[in-house]
């Protein structure tokens, strides 16, 4: 029986999320090691995903993620993509963007589509219903113990970049999702204050 009336039980429930809030902070690929999360944590980070709103149900985005058996191909991918827009880039600049490939343990992009469902739902709510998925994701990764980050990057509007993931015409590759154990980290970035972001309309 739950001993706590509910007053109580929800304020405990807004610390626990605010204290997981309060710790989440970008760890870039670069400071993440191995192990990513398990089968089964995977899972629960998807279904957290799965709660974001999505006006109309219209489900506008996805993840593709890349396994350990598919990096070497990103990699060449990313150097292709760099070719394309930099027929002269040097060998050293190529071998760099191969490597981004191989950083995180776990590795994923998420893709947007301007196209499936309503078309009453604009791109604006889309990628809005895309970010309440991914910050669930990197919420509940953090609560986990994880480092997360997201990066993007001028690989994911190259042509060749869109033609080998598949992604349709109406779809946007938005940024990447990288989960891992913290290797090393940096100072936190200081939060905007409420002033800041927060106004009220005087009528
Ligand atoms: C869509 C998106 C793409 C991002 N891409 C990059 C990136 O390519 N490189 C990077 O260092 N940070 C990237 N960031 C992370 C921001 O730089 C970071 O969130 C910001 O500095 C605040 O730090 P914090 O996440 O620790 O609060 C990205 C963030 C968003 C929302």
């Amino acid at each position: 029986m739950n001993s706590t009336t509910p007053s109580e039980s929800i304020s405990e429930l807004t610390d626990s999320l605010m204290q997981v809030l309060r710790l989440r902070r970008t760890i870039l690929p670069k400071r993440l090691v191995t192990p990513g999360p398990t089968k089964e944590q995977l899972c629960v980070l998807f279904e957290a995903a799965a709660t974001a709103p999505d006006h109309d149900q219209i489900l506008p985005w996805r993840f593709l993620v890349f396994p350990s058996s598919s990096r070497v191909a990103l990699g060449a991918l990313f150097a292709q993509s760099l070719h394309e827009r930099d027929a002269e880039a040097t060998p050293e600049q190529l071998d760099k963007a191969r490597e981004k490939a191989l950083r995180s343990p776990f590795l994923m992009l998420l893709v947007v589509d301007q196209c499936r469902g309503s078309h009453e739902v604009d791109l604006n709510e889309r990628l809005l219903s895309a970010g309440c998925a991914v910050q669930n994701i990197l919420s509940v990764a953090t609560s986990m113990g994880f480092g997360s980050s997201l990066t993007s990057g001028k690989a994911m509007k190259s042509k060749i970049f869109r033609k080998e993931l598949g992604l349709s015409e109406g779809e946007h590759a938005v940024c990447f999702i990288s989960v891992g154990t913290i290797a090393t980290s940096k100072q936190a970035k200081t939060r905007p204050t409420v002033d800041q972001f927060v106004s009220t309309w005087a009528s």
